[in-house]
């Protein structure tokens, strides 16, 4: 019942105004501004509000997503950005210091925010804690994980320097789990989970913020409140359960629409899709495209178009020879993000946002 209302109300004016006063509020004053000082980053939490109605004024990203690791121990049949595809461009499996340095530096005075992950699991980069540490003191710094990976150093790292975190927990049955994350064993990302949750909730700072993501598919559909029960209960922060895209136009085996639709929810209506005759149609989305809110660089330093442009079809430039800040105000960046934000772009046909 609570599940149909919460479906109902999803991106209406009720839910953008609980949305502000639950999350929103909160997040600005008690994470991001006073957190972060019992950290001790005066300088990241103070500035935070001025950088952030600056860039709302000069109509700028306040999220810049990085591509650290194009590599994955799983193997999830519908990823949305699959390791394989993004290491093919790059050819890189992590990315280089170096070039993370640069990229970062080249971000200076801009975003206030980064995401960590794109395509792969996060946790491999051999170097993740030095990534983190560059990082911390001057932004709001979240990843995605499978918790497949979680030791103790890693998760040190976690706790110590990310301010969100976000897990994939599609499922709440052995069976189900590890029928769509293809390779996890569903005991152990519990373990690492309750684990994580645990030093998060002992440290003095309550950081990271720990957000739970459950991708409905058609083993789990039924398991989404026991899920968020079993997560709220040990402190998880913030839960989603989240419509799943086939990805069709993402798969280098060439399966298509009427191979992958089994994997869709049957009873759950949280969905992506509209059946028609000829098959599916993407659903009109109420949530606005995230161009203008946050770009995704690659590991070499390639900006792509969005999270959906995993091959680079759409050249905008390399943040390793160009600062962002300044291949951000070009006319030619200008005129794509306006062309993605009327859906214009051939990608934006088949991309479900
Ligand atoms: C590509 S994963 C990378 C991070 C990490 N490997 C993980 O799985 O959490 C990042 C996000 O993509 C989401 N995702 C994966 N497959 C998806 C699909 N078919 N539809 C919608 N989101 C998907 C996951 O839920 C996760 O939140
Ligand atoms: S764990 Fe993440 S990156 Fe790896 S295959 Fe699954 S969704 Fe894709
Ligand atoms: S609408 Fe276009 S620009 Fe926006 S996410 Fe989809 S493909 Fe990317």
């Amino acid at each position: 019942m609570i599940s149909k209302i919460r479906t109902k109300l999803r991106y209406t004016f009720i839910h953008n105004i609980f949305i502000f006063f639950r999350y929103t509020l909160h997040d600005v004053l008690v994470i991001r501004m006073y957190r972060s000082m019992l950290r001790g980053y005066y300088k990241k939490a103070l500035t935070y509000p001025f950088k952030s109605l600056v860039n709302r004024i000069k109509g700028r990203p306040k999220t810049v997503v990085i591509d650290i690791v194009s590599v994955c121990n799983l193997r999830c049949p519908l990823c949305s950005v699959p390791p394989d595809i993004a290491r093919e461009s790059t050819q890189k499996k992590h990315i280089d210091i170096d070039a993370y340095k640069k990229i970062i530096d080249s971000l200076a005075g801009f975003a206030t925010d980064l995401s960590l992950v794109y395509s792969g699991e996060p946790l491999i980069h051999p170097k993740f804690g030095d990534i983190v540490g560059y990082t911390r003191e001057r932004y709001f710094t979240n990843t995605i994980t499978n918790a497949t990976l979680m030791d103790d150093r890693r998760l040190s790292y976690i706790i110590d320097g990310l301010d969100y975190v976000q897990i994939s927990y599609d499922g709440h049955s052995k069976k189900s789990f590890e029928a769509y994350r293809i390779g996890a064993d569903f005991d152990k990302v519990k373990e690492n989970i309750e684990k994580m949750m645990k030093a998060r909730n002992a440290s003095k700072v309550k950081l990271p913020l720990v957000t739970a993501t459950f991708l409905i598919n058609s083993f789990n559909e039924t398991e989404v409140d026991a899920a968020r029960s079993y997560l709220k209960g040990l402190g998880v922060d913030r839960f989603f359960a989240k419509p799943i895209n086939l990805n069709v136009h993402r798969r280098s085996d060439g399966k298509g629409e009427e191979e992958l639709v089994e994997w869709l929810p049957i009873e759950n209506e949280v969905t992506l899709y509209d059946k028609i005759d000829e098959g599916l149609a993407f659903k009109d989305q109420k949530a606005p495209c995230s161009i203008w809110r946050s770009p995704v660089i690659r590991g070499d330093g390639e900006v792509l178009m969005c999270c959906h442009d995993l091959n680079n079809t759409v050249k905008i430039g390399n943040v390793i020879k160009e600062p962002f800040t300044r291949l951000w105000d070009t006319e030619g960046y200008l005129d794509i993000r306006n062309k993605a934000a009327a859906r214009q772009h051939a990608m934006c046909k088949i991309c479900g946002k």
